[in-house]
């Protein structure tokens, strides 16, 4: 059965806005995404981010994931690997067709130029105009380390109304901070980052449809000293500062904000390829 399975996907799944995040899981530790209990709301979509390499020829590369709340058109988290150091910027605002579309539009983040009926499951670039809230990015131009990536940041579904203030001092900062900590990592380092809702403000003004973050989190994982080591992170704190915490505390924190249970955001163990199979290692840093 699970082979039939395993046969079948590639054939049922050739879009990019997935039931989950099978088509993507090099992304995650383990391949194994967060556990988000409460997320079962079938407006909670699973996106594989991805680029065309090559449109004639139907290349394209997933890059990272992204799950997207389509009612408050705001991203839940996003889960990339790590890159350093960052080779540029560009500022162009791709939006995701398949949520508006279905999954017969094209796949893969494109910009929106004169598509129409884009916006009733995600936001616009119109929905930022005056708002007085900045595009914060999840996955950030400056954790990536290829043009490809860095492009693909650029996705309004990676990104959630923030105080521009937090976001181009605060945030900025502590972002620069994490690619200190990262330095030393041996092999990949796997970061997820969130947003929590502020369910009461929504932009713009006049036509609310995007709820804005009351803050953003961060949880960092990778091999340091022989040690996985993970570090979380929320900001604003109530002094708009960032704070540091265990990532047993972030979750602890996302479940009493969420209210909900057995958020999880790193697997348990580790399985090391290069070791002779059957070998597993806890996690202790990360969980
Ligand atoms: C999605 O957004 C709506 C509107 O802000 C909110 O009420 C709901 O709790 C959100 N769902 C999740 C799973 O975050």
């Amino acid at each position: 059965m699970k082979l039939l399975v395993f046969l079948l996907l590639p054939y049922l799944s050739l879009s990019e806005v997935f039931t989950d995040f099978s088509q993507c899981s090099r992304t995650f530790l383990n391949n194994h995404p967060p556990q988000f209990t409460l997320l079962t709301d079938n407006s909670v979509k699973h996106i594989c981010q991805c680029v065309w390499v090559d449109i004639i020829n139907r290349q394209k590369m997933y890059l990272y994931a992204t799950l997207y709340n389509t009612t408050g058109r705001i991203p839940i988290y996003s889960a990339y690997v790590f890159g350093s150091p960052n080779v540029g910027r560009c500022d162009p605002w791709y939006i995701e067709p398949q949520l508006d579309l279905g999954n017969n539009a094209e796949s893969c983040m494109s910009p929106q130029g004169h598509k129409r009926n884009i916006g009733k499951y995600q936001t616009v670039n119109s929905d930022y105009d005056g708002s007085g809230y900045d595009r914060g990015h999840l996955y950030p131009v400056q954790h990536t380390d290829n043009h490809l990536s860095m492009l693909a940041t650029s996705t309004l579904t990676n990104a959630a109304p923030q105080n521009p203030t937090f976001n181009q001092i605060t945030w900025k900062k502590h972002e620069e901070d994490v690619i200190k900590d990262l330095k030393d990592c041996k092999g990949k380092a796997y970061v997820v980052t969130g947003v929590f809702p502020d369910t009461n403000i929504q932009i713009p003004k006049y036509d609310p449809r995007v709820t804005v973050s009351k803050y953003y989190w961060r949880a960092t994982c990778c091999l340091k000293n022989n040690k996985f080591t993970g570090q979380g992170y929320f900001g604003p704190d109530n002094n708009g500062k960032v704070q540091q915490l265990s990532i047993t505390d972030l979750q602890e924190k996302l479940e009493k904000d969420y209210k909900a249970k057995n958020i999880k955001i790193n697997d348990n163990i580790i399985i090391f390829p290069s070791v002779p199979s059957g070998h597993k290692r806890p996690l202790n840093g990360c969980n």
